[in-house]
């Protein structure tokens, strides 16, 4: 069975560690959207590996391959620096990375106009936007004229061994794989159905699937990804936002809460139902995996917001929503597991989603199905 991966809020959920995890069984692991505004974080051997471009698979998995879809904006300097770097860890990985011609170029002069994205919308400058905008307007540039010119990033990339192929090449190969898709950003960020306009400017659900011609693989189940609490990065509606400072800086040190590609600190809030029922609607999400539970360990008690006074039916109804949230027990750890068991089927009552798979660290025993596996996590106490 094909699987998709989706961000269920505002990004940086988990969705890199998650594809990370659950790899081993696919052979391909496919993105099909934005760029290297994404910053997705993975754990090889206790190291911090950040992919902003190429897909999280685990490429010490001798067979996995991954592919860079035709709809995603490519900037060819950071996809070079990117493989360089997976070739610096896994030798030979290269030669397992495929890229669709088809896919869009971001150059300098798009960096240069996204600048005032970044201060306008907190958008990330890394030229996603102005890049989208040539591509709708009908100009610009696809990765295929770079290789027709044979640039010098085109050929430092081949000669790393990866293979520029259209979907239609691979595509005896791909009916046969099994394929894990991994979405950039969240669907509250997805342009279409996301909190607009402070939103990323490509998709984020399984829409870029199809638009970039793999809908004959198509996922058969998508997971969302969400964070036990909830994040975003730059502006925009947040409506489970703490308020407390203090509370959230210490949050956000326990957490690691800065972003994978920008740096800037994240900001937090409680896990927030009524937006993750939603983004599932939206975005079509049947499963959820929740990460990063022992990060809460150190609280006295743990938020999380079961409704809003009006039920949200529109992208608007978020720019002033009221929560209504549940205070639960916190847990401090392994043996609290009623205490996780509790927020578990909390967060399950009031979206409506059963939660397939449950991550409290960074290794993959931390990484677990739940519930039929046996609890066997260690919750670390973050705060000692
Ligand atoms: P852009 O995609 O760089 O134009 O940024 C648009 C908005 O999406 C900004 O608020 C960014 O912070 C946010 N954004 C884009 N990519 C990510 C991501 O991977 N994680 C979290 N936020 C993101």
């Amino acid at each position: 069975m094909n699987i998709a991966i989706l961000g269920q809020n505002f990004g940086d959920e988990g969705k890199g560690a998650a594809v990370h995890h659950l790899c081993s069984t696919f052979d391909f692991g496919i993105r099909t959207s934005g760029g290297n505004n994404a910053g997705h974080t993975i754990y090889y051997n206790g190291k911090k590996l950040i992919r902003h471009l190429v897909p999280s698979v685990d490429f010490s998995l001798p067979n996995i391959k991954a592919f860079l879809g035709s709809g995603m904006v490519i900037n060819p300097t950071d996809l070079l620096k990117e493989v360089q770097d997976i070739e610096t860890t896994f030798p030979g990985a290269a030669k397992r990375i495929y890229v669709d011609p088809d896919a869009f170029v971001i150059f300098q002069h798009h960096l240069d106009q996204d600048k005032e994205n970044v201060v306008n919308l907190g958008s990330t400058g890394r030229g996603i936007t102005p890049a989208y905008i040539d591509k709708t307007a009908r100009r610009g540039t696809k990765l295929e004229q770079l290789i027709k010119d044979n640039t010098k990033e085109i050929q430092e990339l081949k000669k790393l061994g990866v293979q520029f192929k259209y979907v239609m090449e691979l595509k005896e190969e791909l009916k046969k794989s099994k394929i894990i898709f991994e979405a950039a950003q969240s669907v509250m960020l997805d342009l279409n159905l996301g909190l607009f306009p402070y939103v990323t400017s490509g998709d984020a659900t399984i829409a870029s699937i199809y638009s970039s011609g793999f809908g004959f693989v198509a996922p058969q189940k998508i997971y969302g990804v969400a964070k036990a609490f909830s994040s975003r990065v730059a502006v925009g509606p947040f409506p489970t936002e703490f308020a407390n400072k203090d509370f959230t800086d210490n949050l956000r040190e326990v957490a690691k809460e800065y972003g994978s590609t920008t740096g800037r600190p994240r900001r937090l809030g409680a896990f927030d139902c009524p937006m993750v029922k939603y983004a599932a609607h939206k975005g079509n999400i049947t499963n959820l995996i929740i990460t990063k539970l022992d990060c809460l360990t150190h609280l006295g008690e743990v938020p999380v917001c079961i409704g809003y006074e009006k039920e949200p039916v529109s992208a608007k109804d978020f720019f002033d929503a009221k929560p209504v949230y549940q205070t639960l027990k916190p847990w401090k750890d392994g043996k609290d597991i009623s205490q996780v068991e509790h927020f578990i089927s909390t967060i399950e009552k009031y979206t409506g989603l059963p939660v397939s798979y449950i991550s409290a660290g960074t290794s993959p025993e931390d990484f677990i199905n739940y519930p039929q596996a046996k609890w066997n996590m260690k919750l670390r106490n973050k705060s000692n």
